[in-house]
């Protein structure tokens, strides 16, 4: 969008579930960049609404709901309030942190769908679902679960195997179970509201094709869902918690959540106006984390109806075609609305070589943080934004944490900050000394600090925020390196006047500083104002070498930043190792021994000595391999899903335990015939099961 035609800015983080708290991968990969990116505006006086809620609705509140044995409002009421509290004690500044169960969003939900129905958008569905007739409800595909057909796990969820990362329906399982009664979920013919994307396609597609600028990752995405062809999707569910579907006929379904949350950031921002209004204090301002003393002027439409508003949206990559296809096609569906200028999704963050995961804890949470490393938020801020999973997949670790505190923000910036003002202290009772000769080395720092500001703006807005950050460190490098060459602690003994001029310069690039790290070092910034003793700058006063003028008070030296010792992330590496162990623990808990047989119903199973004499991998799968086995008895074909684990080369002359007489079955085309024992440890790993010396082919294993 051209900057020029740009009013306003409608800036959206993604709605967070609020079935738990949020935990680092959520604010490298979501919250930290969308703040930096609404804070840089603001320091640049551009008019921004900066808007997010908790997403209340949906099957991961029920299903935490159930777990827990309290109703889905106890869940959301907790966890709005330590979700909203963390993220505005790690200064991520929404306008508004608003909810999905509120009144506001129910009802402008419920408008958009009638909306919708009215003009004819939906199209009405008989399908069947799955039905618990013990419970008498329908079931979310997350309320079942079966072993998955493509790797045979028995856990695997209706949507997703987590073993082997398929997206399945629920019809897909293979023998299904309804987690409310434990029954087999018998289909049942239901009615839903479709949005039928297919129509959109093309529209669709000239939008997306329009913003060839988009990150590649969010394009490519794009562009595959567009190239793979659009379904019509359910909008509406059977379900007894969100919004209700406003039709006469529609008892007992909401709509879809995804349908809903996107909504969410409308009605919040309808909110913000709404209560800004007031001039009375209100508690509900409380409750959505809105600042009442700032009024607001115009209308919520301003920032979504008007061509003049730029939208953007940060997201995590699993929210990519929800915001990219599905909202937009709702959007497009409705008419009033513009369309996102801008997606900047960002890939993963692990910890520590693993994938983030709620249900192992292996997590760092917010809350935690806060609590273990008091008033440190910045350094967590200035960690995740210097590591953000901008365009591939990402690694936290607590020793690199722990070093980029200690090198860069205590040995860099707050190095240099320190050594300045202690200097100005020293040498000038504080006060800003003047400027009286300058060098052509001192032009080039004054060159090159005026330089900085416009390389940063243009990274953050391209939303390349780990760049723009390693050029606001270069600003502290620049003026380190001028204190170590000019050298003022031994000039001072023989030409004060030169040690002036040095300081001054420093003193000017300190101070800009305050203003080139505020978008990503909100406390920081403000601690450092504070010892300068200045405030107030904006963005266009960066670059400027004359922000603090000569005579002008600083305040007493305070340290930025202080060292992470050792001890105090081993506590944290031990932490995460407990969680571990107690996983490995549950894990092996949770296979308890099965219910005993008969002597006759082992015998019937015939285990067999064999060889595998080839192997190659199964193509589009990471799981599988198609082995040829030497049983003794015949030359025979069995997949089995150990890609993971062995290389096909590895594996060839490995003798094998193999169930000879299992009902051959397709896998992915192939006919496999018979199933190869494996033991499968705590963590999943899985390793042959064989004779500890050679036997031949066809030995019998009893
Ligand atoms: O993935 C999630 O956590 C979703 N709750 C994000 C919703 S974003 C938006 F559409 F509200
Ligand atoms: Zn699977």
């Amino acid at each position: 969008m051209d900057n020029s035609k740009i009013k306003r800015y409608t800036v959206t983080a993604a709605l967070p579930y609020t079935n738990g708290p949020v935990h680092i991968g959520h604010l490298a990969g979501v919250y930290l960049p969308a703040d930096t990116y609404v804070r840089y505006l603001r320091s640049n006086k551009r008019d921004v609404k900066f808007i997010c809620g908790s997403d209340e609705n949906g099957v991961p509140i029920t299903l935490k709901a159930k777990k827990e044995g309290v109703t889905p409002q106890v869940i959301v009421d907790k966890y709005h309030k330590i979700i909203g509290d963390s993220f505005k004690e790690f200064g991520v500044s929404f306008d508004i942190y608003h909810r999905t169960s509120s009144l506001m969003h129910h009802q402008t939900a419920s408008d958009f769908f009638e909306t919708l129905y009215n003009k004819g958008v939906f199209t009405e569905e008989v399908t069947e679902q799955y039905y618990d007739e013990k419970a008498q409800t329908f079931l979310a595909d997350r309320y079942i679960t079966g072993t998955c057909p493509k790797c045979g796990n028995e856990n695997a969820y209706g949507d997703q195997c987590e073993n082997c990362g398929s997206t399945l329906n629920a019809t897909d399982l293979i023998n299904p179970k309804s987690t409310l009664s434990g029954e087999p979920p018998v289909r049942k013919e239901t009615r839903n509201w479709f949005l039928p994307l297919d129509k959109y396609e093309e529209q669709l597609r000239k939008y997306i094709d329009g913003h060839k600028e988009w990150k590649p990752n969010v394009f490519g995405q794009c562009q595959s869902w567009l190239n793979a062809g659009l379904q019509p999707r359910a909008m509406t569910r059977d379900l007894d918690w969100g919004v209700k579907v406003p039709l006469k006929d529609a008892e007992g379904k909401v709509l879809y959540v995804w349908f809903d949350a996107p909504i969410g950031y409308i009605s919040a921002t309808k909110e913000l106006f709404e209560y800004a209004r007031l001039d009375v204090w209100n508690p509900k301002a409380e409750e959505y984390y809105i600042n009442q003393s700032e009024v607001e002027k115009g209308s919520w439409e301003d920032y979504w109806k008007d061509e003049e508003a730029k939208l953007v949206h940060f997201i995590g990559k699993d929210n990519i075609v929800f915001h990219c296809i599905i909202f937009p096609a709702m959007l497009m569906a409705h008419g009033d609305y513009i369309l996102a200028d801008n997606v900047p999704a960002n890939e993963f963050l692990n910890l520590e070589g693993q994938k983030i995961s709620t249900s192992k804890n292996w997590a760092v949470w917010l809350n935690e943080y806060l609590e273990e490393f008091k008033d440190k938020q910045d350094v967590l801020r200035y960690v995740l934004t210097a590591t953000a999973p901008e365009t591939k997949d990402n690694d936290f670790t607590w020793k690199d944490f722990q070093a980029r505190n200690n090198n860069e923000l205590v040995a860099i910036l707050g190095n240099f900050v320190n050594r300045v003002v202690v200097l100005t202290h020293k040498y000038f009772k504080g006060k800003v000394p003047m400027c009286m000769h300058i060098t052509p080395e001192d032009q080039q720092v004054m060159d090159e600090l005026a330089a900085a500001p416009a390389k940063i703006s243009a990274s953050i807005e391209n939303y390349r925020f780990r760049e723009a950050l390693g050029e606001v460190m270069n600003v502290a490098r620049l003026g380190n390196k001028y204190l170590a060459d000019t050298e003022p602690w031994k000039v001072i003994k023989t030409d004060e006047d030169r040690v002036r001029t040095i300081l001054n310069i420093s003193l000017q690039i300190a101070a800009n500083l305050e203003i080139l790290i505020e978008p990503f070092l909100p406390f920081t910034a403000d601690k450092l104002m504070k010892m300068l003793n200045y405030g107030g700058h904006t963005w266009e006063s960066a670059g400027n070498v004359n922000l603090l003028h000569r005579g002008h008070q600083l305040n007493e030296p305070v340290l930025l930043f202080e060292k992470i010792e050792d001890e105090a992330v081993q506590a944290q590496i031990d932490k995460l190792n407990r969680s571990k162990a107690d996983n490995t623990a549950a894990a092996a808990v949770t296979a308890p021994a099965k219910e005993n047989i008969q002597f006759e119903q082992f015998t019937a199973v015939d285990i067999r000595v064999a060889t595998i004499i080839a192997a190659e991998k199964v193509e589009k799968t990471k799981k599988l391999l198609k082995l040829t086995l030497d049983t003794g008895i015949d030359q025979r074909t069995v997949v089995s899903g150990i890609a993971e684990f062995y290389k096909p080369e590895d594996v060839i002359g490995q003798q094998v335990s193999l169930v000879v007489n299992l009902a051959p079955r397709e896998i992915k085309g192939i006919v496999s015939q018979g199933m190869i024992l494996m033991s499968e440890d705590a963590e999943g790993k899985l390793a042959f099961v064989a004779p500890v010396v050679k036997h031949n082919n066809g030995s019998v294993i009893r």
